[in-house]
């Protein structure tokens, strides 16, 4: 898997830094509240894990599925599938939505949408990267680790064509890799 890896952006010790840093300010902003977290699977599933248990508050943890990503293109928004069991329940609840990027802010604004619907007290974004320069839809992250130029990355969550999310941190994969999707 090394051998695929052209180029390290955000090392393990960098990753662990930055999320520590964003739970902190968790903790303050969130403290007294009755917070949801709810992490969008599968990109966040890494970050998740680590940030919650950086979070020194009884916060409840809900998952949603989101599907739309295939090799390394968006399809539409209306081609957006969410898959939730999120109920009447969250409109007690600060709700904190993980995800590990922000890319075009299709994802996260059908998932907002939705979510918006259950009338939570309030919602924010919370992301691993921010690649601003493909956003499409105006959509800034309440808290970030880190910004990204307009590169495909994977690792700590992230994938292409779902492998690659267990590398321990954030890289760029060769281009003879990116070519065609590994069938095996
Ligand atoms: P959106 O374009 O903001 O809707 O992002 C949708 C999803 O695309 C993200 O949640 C990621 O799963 C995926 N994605 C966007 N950019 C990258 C990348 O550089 N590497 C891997 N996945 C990406
Ligand atoms: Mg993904």
């Amino acid at each position: 898997m090394k051998n695929d890896i052209e180029e390290v952006l955000f090392s393990e010790a960098e990753i662990k830094n930055r999320v520590s840093a964003i739970a902190q300010k968790l903790a303050v902003d969130y403290k007294h509240k009755d917070l949801t977290v709810i992490g969008v699977l599968n990109g966040s599933l890494v970050f998740l894990s680590d940030l919650i248990r950086q979070i020194p508050l009884p916060v409840k943890i809900e998952t949603i599925k989101a599907n739309t990503y295939s090799g390394t293109s968006t399809t539409a928004a209306a081609e957006t599938e969410i898959i939730h069991n999120i109920n009447a329940n969250v409109k007690e609840e600060h709700v904190l939505i993980v995800d590990d990027i922000l890319d075009t802010g299709k994802t996260l604004s059908e998932i907002i949408r939705m979510l918006t619907g259950y009338n939570p007290l309030s919602i924010k974004v919370c992301v691993l990267l921010n690649k601003r320069a493909r956003r499409e839809i105006e959509i800034e992250p309440d808290y970030c680790c880190f910004e990204i130029e307009d590169k495909f990355v994977v690792g700590y969550g992230l994938d292409f064509d779902n492998r690659y999310r267990n590398l321990p941190y954030v890289a760029v994969l060769r281009d003879s890799i990116m070519v065609t999707p590994k069938t095996l």
